[in-house]
């Protein structure tokens, strides 16, 4: 397929050539970028926050947010937006699903705000059972914003950043797998041993919504930044 395969060292790494990926879009005009949470973007936002490039005309989308959640609430992925971004990088303006607004109006906002602005650039991280954004196994390749009940898998891949897994939104919207795959260019972030089969499975496994990030292999412009323990299945 096109995907594009960048093996890095560590995450230090990964963060610095993600970086490069992004001020090339925005030196050739991107203005939409659609953005990522989970640990595994930190060290991109790092490098982007210590950056002396100019988001203050760019717009940012992200993908998803546990519904249930306030904007403020401290595990709230628009707080984990401000704190790893947006406080030190001031965009002209930042898009994150309310996860306390009603699903009809929300999911009818978000996809107008993800038409109204196409993404010139699209950062992913990957579940370890292969989801991008919160779309899980099984998830209609058509599917545009959509909520969406967590596994099992992904409710305790998240819970080490709550009190306790009962704590752990069981909910979330996402921006759907028709969605993602609207974006001009896509950056997938791996790192580490637990992803090294959806990384396989992406790359070279069947395309099936069984494996939601398989989708990528239709993509014209996606590029792959893994460390060693996660391409180690390749
Ligand atoms: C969550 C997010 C995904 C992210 C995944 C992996 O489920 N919704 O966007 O890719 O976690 O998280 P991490 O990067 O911490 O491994």
């Amino acid at each position: 397929g096109n995907m594009k395969i960048i093996k890095v060292k560590n995450k230090q790494d990964g963060g610095e050539i993600a970086y490069k990926l992004i001020r090339e879009a925005h030196e050739s005009g991107a203005t939409v970028f659609g953005l990522a949470t989970g640990s595994t973007p930190e060290t991109l936002y790092s490098v982007l926050r210590k950056s002396d490039l100019d988001f203050s005309d760019k717009i940012a989308i992200n993908l998803d947010e546990y519904i249930g959640l306030a904007g403020d609430h401290p595990q709230s992925y628009k707080t984990f937006m401000k704190e790893h971004l947006f406080n030190d990088k001031p965009f002209k303006e930042t898009f994150i699903p309310d996860g306390l607004a009603e699903e009809e109006s929300e999911v009818k906002h978000y996809n107008t705000v993800i038409e109204s602005n196409p993404i010139d650039v699209q950062i992913l991280g990957i579940g370890t059972n292969a989801h991008i954004g919160f779309n899980e196994p099984g998830t209609p390749f058509d599917t545009q914003t959509h909520k969406v009940a967590l596994t099992d898998a992904t409710i305790e891949a998240n819970k080490h950043n709550f009190d306790s897994e009962n704590d752990v939104p069981r909910f979330a919207y996402s921006m759907g797998i028709k969605s993602i795959m609207s974006a001009k260019k896509i950056i997938l972030l791996a790192y580490g041993e637990n992803k090294a089969e959806a990384v396989a499975n992406t790359v070279s496994g069947p395309v099936t919504e069984d494996v939601p990030s398989s989708i990528l292999q239709k993509h014209p412009d996606v590029v792959l930044i893994l460390d060693e323990a996660a391409a180690s299945q390749l």
